[in-house]
């Protein structure tokens, strides 16, 4: 599209990202691709706790009722206004068809009246993005190729990363996403949605080793990932060990209280539940990393990047930490694991340098890849 101004400046380039693919509205200003100027999140979690996971309809109109007011506050935090800016990014998929095109209409009107170039982002290039310019921006940059484990509510994928961002899509979950997997979980066992910071937060309080889960075996692609064959196996023990009253203790907890304590779900579990959810972690995290170590042992890599919602998993860290991966491992800053726009502003702006720009015809595209 034609510039009116001269919005390219390459040095003190102000991107607004915006990002609405899943159940968080958010909005960021990122300059030169490192600095975080404002990062907000709206998000929809009491809307859709009380469902046990994400409604699009819900997500949708809560996307609408809450975007003009995130992109505002994005911009006054940022302390500039629209003349300040050089690009405006959106996500325009992986994700909900109807919540996608809530942020991408908006940021399309928002170009077309400002005149500023669009950029359209990937989600999981942004959850990537997360990582490589943070490590930028602190001065010790991720070394390629690198091996980047996504893994969000959605998605649960194995990418190498090679200079110049050619990305090769290695491994990737035939069922259930990882964060799909705690959240399910949690919700069999009467926590509210999302579980996965429920459990991260009372894992540490019970034994790993307690229930023995069988780690999934892959038959063809070694580096793929399957989750629901453990979220089974967790019902059958469940039901084994006839735990429906404590189960039915947490859900009245629920309607209770709409957003629970910690505190208040440890007294609703016994130690026996703190021990499964220990267990069943532990089983996750040991999936994620088994097959993270073969995959980076296969291309060499030479940095691992952990990124989605379940990388602020404090197991998962310890756990990465302790494995000692012959390569140094890379986790998002905290508030740049979950959905943020922060990353998406931060992925756009090797587009912006390359001119890489979309037209008004960019379309929300639901299954979108990364690579193939
Ligand atoms: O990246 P994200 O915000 O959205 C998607 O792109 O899906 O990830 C959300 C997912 C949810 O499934 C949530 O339960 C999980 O990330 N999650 C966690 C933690 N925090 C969020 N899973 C495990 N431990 C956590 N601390
Ligand atoms: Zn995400």
């Amino acid at each position: 599209m034609p510039l009116e101004k001269d919005n390219r400046r390459l040095s003190g380039a102000r991107i607004l990202g915006i990002e609405s693919s899943c159940d968080e509205t958010a909005a960021a200003v990122v300059e030169d691709g490192t600095r975080i100027l404002s990062s907000v999140v709206a998000s929809q979690m009491e809307t859709h706790g009380q469902y046990g996971g994400v409604v699009p309809e819900l997500a949708s109109r809560e996307h609408l009722k809450a975007i003009v007011p995130v992109v505002r506050a994005a911009l006054a935090r940022a302390g500039t206004d629209y003349d300040g800016l050089s690009a405006i990014a959106v996500t325009y998929g992986p994700g909900l068809v109807g919540a996608l095109l809530v942020g991408l209409t908006y940021a399309k009107a928002l170009a077309l009246a400002r005149a500023l170039p669009l950029i359209g982002v990937n989600h999981i290039e942004g959850h990537i993005h997360a990582v490589i310019s943070q490590a930028r921006g602190s001065g010790e940059p991720v070394g390629y190729p690198a091996l980047a484990l996504v893994v969000s509510g959605g998605h649960t994928h194995l990418f190498e990363v090679r200079e110049g961002l050619r990305y090769r899509l290695l491994g990737r979950t035939r069922d259930d996403a990882a964060g799909e997997a705690f959240d399910k979980v949690a919700k069999l066992l009467g926590f509210s949605y999302p579980g996965g910071p429920i459990i991260d937060g009372l894992a540490p309080r019970g034994n790993p080793k307690a229930v023995r889960f069988t780690l999934a075996h892959m038959k063809g692609n070694a580096l793929d990932f399957s989750f629901s064959g453990l979220k089974t196996a967790v019902l059958r023990w469940v039901r084994q060990q006839g735990m429906e009253a404590e189960i039915e203790r947490r859900r009245e907890l629920q309607r209770s209280v709409p957003q629970p304590t910690l505190e208040q779900w440890m007294e609703a579990t016994p130690q026996a539940t703190l021990d499964l959810l220990a267990s069943f972690q532990h089983t996750v995290i040991q999936e994620l990393l088994l097959r993270a170590a073969a995959a980076a042992e296969e291309i060499e890599a030479r940095s691992l990047i952990v990124s989605g919602g379940v990388a602020s998993n404090a197991g998962l860290r310890a756990a990465a930490r302790a494995a000692q991966f012959p390569c140094p491992v890379h986790f998002p800053a905290p508030g740049l694991s979950t959905d943020n726009a922060a990353m998406i502003a931060a992925a756009a702006f090797p587009k912006f340098e390359r001119g890489d720009f979309a037209d008004f015809t960019l379309a929300a595209q639901a299954n979108l890849a990364l690579a193939e």
